[in-house]
C-alpha cells in the first residue's frame, strides 16, 4: 500500500492545464531552448526589474515517523521499546541478563495507558550470579566520555526490596562504563530515577543499558527511560547533533506530524493528538504506518518545542477523517467529533491559558502561546478516490475560519492532480507533492513559470525530493533537486512553502527482517552515535541560507540540453523522449544591502563557460564570493564514514561585472554572491 503511494506520487506529472499562462513565463524564465552543443549559455539578469517577493517562508522542514525519525531518531530516548508494548507476545528488544527469566505481564498495568508491563522473575540470583535486563537501544546504547545520562523507571517488587544496579555496558558485558543504585523498591508501582556519568572513554555504540540483582524476588517494570544531554537541556528532548545539522539549515517552519503517520493505517493508529500530550507514563503509544511501535514520548507539545528551538513556525497538520486503509468519514454529523478535535488542537497551541487547552499546556509545562499562522486539513487526500475530501474539507475550512480568521488552511489538492483540487472552497494554500528522478526533476523545473499569478490560493510544496540514493541521495538526487529548487525559488511569490522529505533515516540496517528503513533517500542519516547530511542536504542548506528577498527578472540563452527517454507509465508505451536542460539558475536580491544571489546548477558531466549578463545595476562589485557543491560521479555521497565528503567550499571571486565569464565545474551547485552596492 504505501509502495503503491509512493510509486503513484513518483509518477504522477499531471499536465497544469488548469493555470492560466503568467507573466512569469514571459519575464522570468531560462526561457530560450536549446542551442548548439559549442554556444556558450548565457545567464541574463535585469536588476531593474523586480518580479515579486522571495517568500520568507520557502524553506522549512516535513516530518514523520519513518525511518525510525523519533524513536532511534531525534527523540533523544535511548531504550528501545520503553513501555513494552511493541508486541503484547514477548519482551521485544528486551534480553535477560544472567539467569532471570521475563514475559510481559497485562496483569500488572501501571496505569490504562501503560496497560501492561515487564516482570522480570529474579529467583535465581545471587552475590554470586546477578541477573536483570537488558536493552540495545536503538542498534546500540551511545556512551561518550563524561556524559551524564538521567536514567529512570516505575518498578513495583514482589518479596523484593532492591537493590536495583543501573549500568551501561559494552554488548559483551565485559565493559561497564558507567552504573548507579537504586535500592529500596516498594510493593507498589513507584517511579525511581538514577544519573549515570561516564568518564574516560573512547566513544561507541555497540552497547547495552541493563538493570540487574543479586537478591531473588519478583519485580515488574515499566517505562524505562534512559536520556543523555539534549539539545538546549530539555527534559524529555531531543539530540544535539541531529538538531544542530537542522539548526544550520535555517528552516522557516515545520510541517507535522505527516504525511502518512498523520493518517494512520486504521482509525485507531491515525495521530490522535490528545494522546500525546502529558506526562510521558500516560500515552498508550501507537503503532505507526510504516510498520513499528510508537511510544508518543515525542508528542504534540515535543514537536512545537522542536520549532521553538529552531525558531520555526509549525505548520500543524490536522487529521481529516481519512486512513490509509482508505476509509473515511463522510462530511456532516459524524465528522464534527473530529472538527472539534481540530479546534481543541489549535487551541492547544495558541490557546491563553485561560482557553481549557491553552490551560492544558501551561499544565504540561509551556505557558506561553505558541505562533501559528498555517495548518493542512489531512494528508494526501487524492488517494481518496470516493470524492469525500471536498465536503470533509469544507467542514474543516468553515469551522477553522470561523473561529481562526487569520489562520491559512491548507487543502492537500494540489495542481498536480488537477481534476480533484478542492471547488467549493477557497484554500490559502494547496500541498503539492511530488518524488521524481533526477531527469523527471530536471524536465519539470520550470513548472511554475506557468503557473497563474491571478489565482488566489497558493503553493506549498509540502513533500518533494529527488529519489536516487540510498539511504541518503547521491549527488544525482542533489542535483535534481538544485534544478527543481531553482523552480521553486523563481516562482517563490506563490510558491510560498516548500519541504523535502522524509528527512530522516536511521542507517543502521536499511534491509532485511526489522530494518531501519522504510523508504530510501532521505536528507539526514543518522546511527545511534553519529549523523550526517547527505549532498542534497548540503544543496538545501545553500538554497536556505543564501537568498535575497526579492525575485529579479531573468532570461538565457544556449542553455545546453540532452536528451533523454522518460519511463513507461504502468506498463504502458513509452513516451516519446525529451530534450531536457542540464544548466538551470535563478536570481534574488537582498534589497536592504543589494546583494545579487544567483544560483547556478550544471547537471552536465562537463564543465560550463557561462556569461552572465546583469542588467540595470547600479554598481557592481569586482569581488564577490563563490560556493559551491560539486562531485565527480552522479553516485558519490556522504555516509556515516565519509560524512564530509561532499560538503560546499567557499572562494572569493575577482573579475565580477556586468559582462563575465565563470567556468561552472561538471556536476556542481554554485551560489555567487554579488555585491552591487
Ligand atoms: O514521505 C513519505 C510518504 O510519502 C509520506 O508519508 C506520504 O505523505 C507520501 O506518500
Amino acid at each position: 500500500m504505501r509502495f503503491i503511494r509512493s510509486a503513484l506520487a513518483a509518477t504522477l506529472t499531471v499536465a497544469l492545464f488548469l493555470f492560466t499562462n503568467s507573466a512569469a513565463s514571459q519575464t522570468n524564465t531560462a526561457s530560450t531552448p536549446a542551442a548548439s552543443p559549442t554556444a556558450k549559455p548565457v545567464l541574463q539578469i535585469d536588476a531593474g526589474k523586480v518580479t515579486g517577493n522571495a517568500s520568507p517562508m520557502l524553506y522549512g522542514l516535513m516530518t514523520e515517523e519513518i525511518n525510525y525519525s523519533y524513536e532511534g531518531g531525534i527523540y533523544a530516548e535511548l531504550i528501545r521499546n520503553r513501555t513494552f508494548k511493541a508486541s503484547t507476545q514477548n519482551p521485544m528488544f528486551w534480553n535477560v541478563a544472567g539467569e532471570a527469566a521475563i514475559t510481559v505481564d497485562t496483569n500488572q498495568p501501571l496505569n490504562t495507558a501503560l496497560n501492561l508491563s515487564l516482570k522480570m522473575d529474579a529467583g535465581k540470583a545471587s552475590e554470586a550470579s546477578p541477573v536483570g535486563i537488558a536493552n540495545g537501544g536503538y542498534w546500540g546504547i551511545p556512551v561518550r566520555a563524561n556524559t551524564k545520562y538521567r536514567a529512570s523507571f516505575y518498578a513495583r517488587g514482589e518479596n523484593f526490596s532492591g537493590p536495583l544496579v543501573l549500568s551501561i555496558q559494552s554488548a559483551d558485558g565485559k565493559t561497564v562504563f558507567t552504573s548507579a543504585k537504586v535500592s529500596r523498591i516498594t510493593g507498589e508501582w513507584r517511579k525511581y530515577e538514577a544519573t549515570l556519568k561516564t568518564g574516560k572513554v573512547q566513544p561507541s555504540k555497540d552497547n547495552r543499558f541493563v538493570i540487574t540483582t543479586s537478591r531473588p524476588g519478583v519485580v515488574w517494570f515499566q517505562n524505562v527511560s534512559l536520556f543523555p544531554p539534549t539539545y538546549h537541556d530539555r527534559p524529555n528532548g531531543t539530540r544535539p547533533d541531529i538538531m544542530q545539522l537542522l539548526a544550520d539549515m535555517k528552516p522557516a517552519f515545520l510541517r507535522f506530524p505527516g504525511g502518512n503517520y498523520l493518517e494512520g493505517n486504521r482509525m485507531s493508529e491515525r495521530f490522535n493528538w490528545k494522546e500525546t500530550i502529558g506526562d510521558v507514563s500516560q500515552r498508550p503509544g501507537h503503532r505507526s504506518p510504516w510498520g513499528y511501535w510508537s511510544t508518543d514520548g515525542f508528542g504534540l507539545l515535543e514537536f512545537l518545542e522542536w520549532c521553538e528551538d529552531l525558531h520555526m513556525e509549525p505548520v500543524l497538520g490536522i487529521f481529516a477523517g481519512y486512513t490509509l486503509d482508505r476509509k473515511y468519514i463522510e462530511a456532516g454529523p459524524r465528522l464534527d467529533p473530529y472538527v472539534q478535535e481540530a479546534l481543541e488542537e489549535i487551541e492547544y497551541v495558541t490557546g491563553d491559558t485561560k482557553t481549557r487547552w491553552g490551560a492544558q499546556r501551561a499544565k504540561d509545562g509551556h505557558p506561553k502561546a505558541f505562533k501559528l499562522t498555517c495548518i493542512e486539513i489531512g494528508n494526501e487526500d487524492w488517494f481518496d478516490r470516493s470524492g469525500s475530501y471536498e465536503g470533509r474539507f469544507a467542514q474543516f475550512f468553515d469551522a477553522i475560519k470561523a473561529k481562526y480568521p487569520r489562520l491559512q488552511v491548507v487543502s492537500t489538492m494540489g495542481y498536480e492532480h488537477p481534476t480533484q483540487v478542492v471547488r467549493s472552497r477557497v484554500p490559502d494554500l494547496v500541498d503539492e507533492h511530488y518524488y521524481r528522478s533526477q531527469e523527471d526533476m530536471q524536465a519539470h523545473a520550470l513548472d511554475y513559470d506557468s503557473y497563474s499569478r491571478t489565482n488566489k490560493t497558493r503553493i506549498f510544496c509540502g513533500e518533494w525530493a529527488t529519489r536516487v540514493g540510498s539511504p541518503t541521495p547521491n549527488f544525482a538526487g542533489a542535483l535534481g533537486d538544485a534544478a527543481w529548487m531553482t523552480g521553486m525559488e523563481r516562482n517563490s511569490d506563490i510558491v510560498e512553502m516548500s519541504c523535502y522529505a522524509p528527512l530522516f533515516v536511521n542507517v543502521s540496517q536499511t534491509s532485511g527482517q526489522g530494518r531501519s528503513m522504510q523508504w530510501a533517500t532521505d536528507l539526514i542519516g543518522y546511527d545511534a552515535l553519529k549523523s550526517y547530511g547527505s549532498p542534497a542536504y548540503y544543496a538545501q542548506k545553500m538554497f536556505s541560507t543564501f537568498h535575497g528577498d526579492e525575485i529579479l527578472a531573468t532570461d538565457s540563452k544556449n542553455i545546453p540540453a540532452r536528451q533523454w527517454q522518460p519511463s513507461a507509465f504502468r506498463g504502458g508505451d513509452p513516451p516519446p523522449p525529451r530534450q531536457i536542460r542540464e544548466v538551470f539558475f535563478d536570481a534574488t536580491r537582498d534589497r536592504k544591502n543589494g546583494t545579487i544571489y544567483l544560483k547556478v546548477v550544471n547537471a552536465a558531466g562537463s564543465a560550463q563557460k557561462i556569461n552572465v549578463q546583469i542588467r540595470n545595476a547600479p554598481k557592481i562589485a569586482s569581488e564577490g564570493e563563490a560556493i559551491t557543491l560539486w562531485a565527480e560521479d552522479l553516485n558519490d555521497t556522504n555516509s556515516i564514514e565519509q560524512p564530509d565528503k561532499i560538503v560546499p567550499r567557499t572562494e572569493q571571486v575577482r573579475s565580477l561585472s556586468s559582462n563575465f565569464t565563470r567556468e561552472l565545474p561538471p556536476y556542481s551547485i554554485t551560489v555567487l554572491k554579488i555585491k552591487t552596492r
